[in-house]
């Protein structure tokens, strides 16, 4: 099964992600408050929309805001509205996101951005559910649910007065911490499937295959940008090698965003004498064309440099 039934979206039966899709759809049943938090592309866009789609409040508006591209001198108006004449330029009354977001769902992504005058019009927001807009001390009350995500440590930047704490303690009232990939390496088969179906099927190719080989190298690899790394290079694979079977020397080292991981982790030890660097280097390109029959191209690819640069080793070590 590629996920739970609340949140068909969003692959993976590791428990580290199920336990978090459960206190999902509990958040989901309610009007709590959320904080999202995981690293860059652990999905915390996709499970705040899953939980806006499984609430009550479905039918309303999903309406995400990116606080780090907020201007700053701009956030309290985009984010609450203003009265017309209450700073130049503001010559019509102007709703703000939390309007726009009335009986739905408001995702502030990013939230770590937002400016200290920022953060404290959203405690107000969040304790009182009245937002008042720039000019007018006058409150509107407002049926909005907030999800917020951040890749960073909020309690950190809390601790050196970088973000509120109040306005922390609020938010993280449910935390929904998403696991780095590397932590549910479990999961890559289940995700790689996925990704290699729906793929092919968007580009109209054939699915490729990937050989075990492969995901044995996913496994052992740190996935620094997680789930969003792990789709761009199906991907790219489903592209350019579509109805191959895909061995995991078939995928350059370049196409991993984090390739000297990969390498730490061939599982070469340096033996207690040492070596010499160049009967090493020789070796693994004796092997290389071997391998590809010897393919230049295809030689240099699979260790990682430009052909020019193979060429000029060819030489370099006398092979002909
Ligand atoms: N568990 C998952 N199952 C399927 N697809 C996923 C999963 N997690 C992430 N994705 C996909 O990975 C990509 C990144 O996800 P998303 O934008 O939600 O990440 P994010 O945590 O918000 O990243 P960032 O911090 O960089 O904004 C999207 O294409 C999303 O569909
Ligand atoms: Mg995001």
């Amino acid at each position: 099964m590629f996920s739970s039934d609340s949140f068909p979206l969003l692959g993976g039966e590791s428990p580290a992600l199920q336990s978090v899709l459960r206190s999902a759809s509990l958040v989901a049943a309610t009007d709590a408050t959320a904080l999202i938090t995981g690293e860059s592309g652990t999905g915390k866009e996709l499970l705040a929309g899953g939980v806006h789609q499984v609430s009550r409040r479905y039918a309303g508006p999903w309406v995400p805001v990116n606080c780090a591209a907020l201007p700053s001198e701009l956030v309290e108006a985009e984010l609450f509205g203003y009265w017309k004449g209450a700073f130049t330029g503001a010559d019509r009354d102007t709703p703000g996101f939390v309007h726009q977001a009335q009986n739905g769902t408001l995702f502030l992504d990013e939230i770590a951005e937002l400016t200290l005058s920022g953060q404290g019009k959203l405690l107000r927001f969040l304790e009182a559910g009245e937002c008042q807009r720039l000019g007018s001390g006058r409150a509107e009350k407002l049926d909005v649910r907030i999800i917020a995500a951040t890749h960073q440590d909020l309690s950190a930047l809390a601790a050196q007065g970088r973000f509120r704490s109040d306005l922390f303690y609020r938010l993280n009232v449910i935390p929904l911490g998403l696991p780095a990939l590397r932590e549910r390496t479990g999961d890559i088969q289940l995700l790689l499937e996925h990704f290699r179906e729906a793929l092919a099927v968007r580009h109209g190719v054939t699915a490729p295959v990937f050989a075990p080989s492969v995901l044995k190298r996913f496994s052992r690899y740190s996935w620094p940008g997680n789930v969003r790394e792990l789709k761009n290079l199906v991907e790219r694979c489903v592209v350019l090698m579509a109805g191959q079977t895909i061995e995991a020397h078939d995928i350059p080292d370049g196409w991993l965003a984090d390739a000297s991981a990969t390498e730490d982790q061939l599982g070469m030890e340096l033996p207690a004498e040492g070596v010499r660097l160049e009967s090493v280097e020789v070796s693994l390109i004796q092997q290389a064309l071997a391998r590809t029959g010897g393919n230049r191209s295809r030689t240099a690819e699979l260790l990682g440099v430009t052909r020019d640069t193979l060429v000029y080793r060819l030489r370099k070590y006398g092979f002909r």
